[in-house]
């Protein structure tokens, strides 16, 4: 039997009825029988970076963060564009691996799911890229109208998005094996 890969679901949305979200549990439907995909919950509780605070004063949650991302076989994040950048909650968030460098070498695969969303996707390409994110030139996908493309009961109804999806998926796991083969 294959063993599941265990994949870190990061949102960029704190937004209840987020199209993110659903995003990320449609994908985990989609991969059910490949990935094991838990969504990380404390975005919002994460503390504003400081690099002044050192490793005994560090804030729990961001502990938790830090040891979700080295524990998971992969990440995926799915995050909205805000005000044309990366939303403050989740670039925050990262802010507190770049020291750490939990993203180095990491397989990581970035949706951006927005109304336009061009900037912030490109935004956080580059910090993806200057943290070293696994092959992430390949893993990334811009979903333009996204609030068009995801049903309220988080299916994905447009065929493109559908199939570009599944083939990023499918190229995370591959991405994933090859990190292990290293
Ligand atoms: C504060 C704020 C700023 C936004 N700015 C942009 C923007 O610059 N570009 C864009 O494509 N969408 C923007 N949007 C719209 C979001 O793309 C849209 O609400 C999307 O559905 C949010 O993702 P979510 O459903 O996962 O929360 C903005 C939304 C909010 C709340």
């Amino acid at each position: 039997m294959k063993i599941r890969k265990r994949i870190l679901g990061i949102s960029g949305s704190t937004r209840v009825n987020s199209s993110n979200h659903k995003l990320l549990h449609a994908i985990a439907t989609i991969f059910t029988d490949q990935i094991e995909l838990s969504i990380f919950d404390g975005i919002e509780k994460i503390p504003h970076f400081n690099p002044d605070i050192k490793d005994a004063h560090i804030d729990n949650q961001v502990t938790i963060f830090r040891e979700l991302i080295s524990q998971a076989d992969g990440v995926i994040i799915c995050t909205p564009e805000y005000a044309h950048g990366i939303p403050g909650t989740l670039k925050n968030a990262i802010d507190w691996t770049v020291g750490s460098g939990e993203f180095s070498g990491k397989p990581t695969l970035l949706i951006t799911a927005s109304t336009e969303g061009t900037s912030g996707h490109q935004a956080l390409l580059e910090v993806l890229k200057v943290i070293e994110a696994k092959n992430i030139d390949q893993l990334q996908l811009l979903v333009q109208y996204i609030r068009s493309k995801i049903n309220q009961d988080g299916e994905i109804i447009d065929k493109d998005t559908l199939s570009a999806i599944t083939r990023l998926g499918q190229q995370l796991i591959v991405t994933i094996d090859e990190a292990n083969e290293e």
